[in-house]
């Protein structure tokens, strides 16, 4: 991933024919995590001032995941509740594992009662709040009738909105593995892309087919959201940005996240025939083999608040690289 951008700053001091150090600060080169903050070139030069990388096809062990500051939800609910049974998805820590060279597995058990009031599902929480970012994730689908997958930003607890209206900002893939390829009476086939607004949960975004003749359950494939909200003074704010394979996809028009949020993986079902349907006869097995960000974190978990900013780091001190 750093190799594009290591040679894009070797070649540019040859070009311009000066010297490297006078046009370009050393810190540039530097690709560890001493870098001051990071632009992103293939994502319109954001500036952002972290980074991280998870490589869960190097793991051995889901405790690797949970050290590294990754958080498992566990005993509370992980995904959309049934409107119509009242059905809810609970997380459960055992769904979330490491397939060691595969990557971390989500998993949502075969066989739960299609009539249980919980059903166990997977969920993890990127470590951070953040207030801006990309973010890439590498997954491989599953195929089996009854999930949905969703990766996603939403808005950080302790639920401003929520409590009284039942909203909260989000902006979120989410596939489910009944229309990867084929719609339903409810939904049409790809992924669905949506940016919901905090306190009505008015909605802007549009289901994306996959490329013709691509199985996203076959191999991984890239999901990304580039988040540059308006309340962040990184960067100026501009539409949310879904890719698909670092292709872009959909710009929704409308809400924009505004406030800190989560990074959010989660595989889930409620029974509803609207959305996830399931509960899966068989395991839902989704994999993340990787997960590349570059984020600012929020100052406070607050609407209005601005990101953490180093004063001796800038834009032109930053790492040049490539997501
Ligand atoms: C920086 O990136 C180069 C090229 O990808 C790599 O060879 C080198 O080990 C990296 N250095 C650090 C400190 O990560
Ligand atoms: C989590 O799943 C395990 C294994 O299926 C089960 O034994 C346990 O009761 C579940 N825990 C919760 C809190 O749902
Ligand atoms: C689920 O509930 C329905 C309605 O109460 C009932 O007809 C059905 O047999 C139940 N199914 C299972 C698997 O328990």
């Amino acid at each position: 991933m750093f190799i594009k951008a290591a040679s894009l700053v070797l070649l540019l001091p040859v070009l311009a024919g000066f010297s490297q150090a006078a046009i370009l600060p050393e810190k540039r080169l530097d690709n560890s995590t001493s870098c001051c903050g990071y632009v992103v070139t293939n994502r319109g030069d954001g500036y952002f001032k972290n980074q991280h990388i998870m490589d869960f096809s190097t793991l051995t062990s889901i405790d690797q995941v949970i050290k590294a500051g990754w958080k498992i939800s566990h005993g509370y609910r992980a995904g959309g509740i049934n409107r119509a049974t009242g059905q809810q998805p609970w997380g459960n820590k055992t769904a979330v594992q490491i397939a060691p060279g595969q990557g971390m597995t989500l998993t949502v058990k075969g066989g739960q009662s299609p009539n249980a009031s919980f059903f166990s599902v997977g969920e993890i929480l990127m470590p951070w709040l953040t207030l801006g970012g990309v973010f890439e994730i590498e997954a491989k689908l599953t195929g089996v009738f009854g999930t949905t997958m969703g990766i996603f930003t939403y808005h950080a607890g302790p639920g401003q909105t929520k409590v009284n209206l039942g909203w909260e900002d989000e902006q979120d893939f989410e596939m489910m593995g009944e229309t990867l390829f084929k719609g339903n009476k409810w939904n049409k086939p790809g992924m669905s892309v949506l940016n919901y607004e905090p306190k009505t949960g008015a909605k802007s975004g549009a289901f994306v087919p996959f490329p013709a003749g691509l199985d996203p359950t076959a191999d991984f494939h890239t999901y990304s959201i580039s988040w540059f909200p308006s309340t962040s003074s990184s960067n100026p704010g501009k539409l949310t940005e879904y890719r698909f394979d670092g292709e872009l996809i959909n710009t929704p028009p409308k809400y924009a996240s505004v406030n800190p949020s989560n990074l959010i993986i989660n595989h889930w079902t409620n029974a509803s025939p609207m959305w996830s349907a399931g509960p899966p006869v068989e395991d839902a097995v989704l994999t993340i083999r990787k997960v590349t960000a570059y984020f600012d974190k929020p100052m406070a978990i607050a609407a209005g608040t601005d990101v953490i900013k180093d004063t001796s780091c800038s834009k032109e001190l930053a790492c040049r690289v490539t997501m």
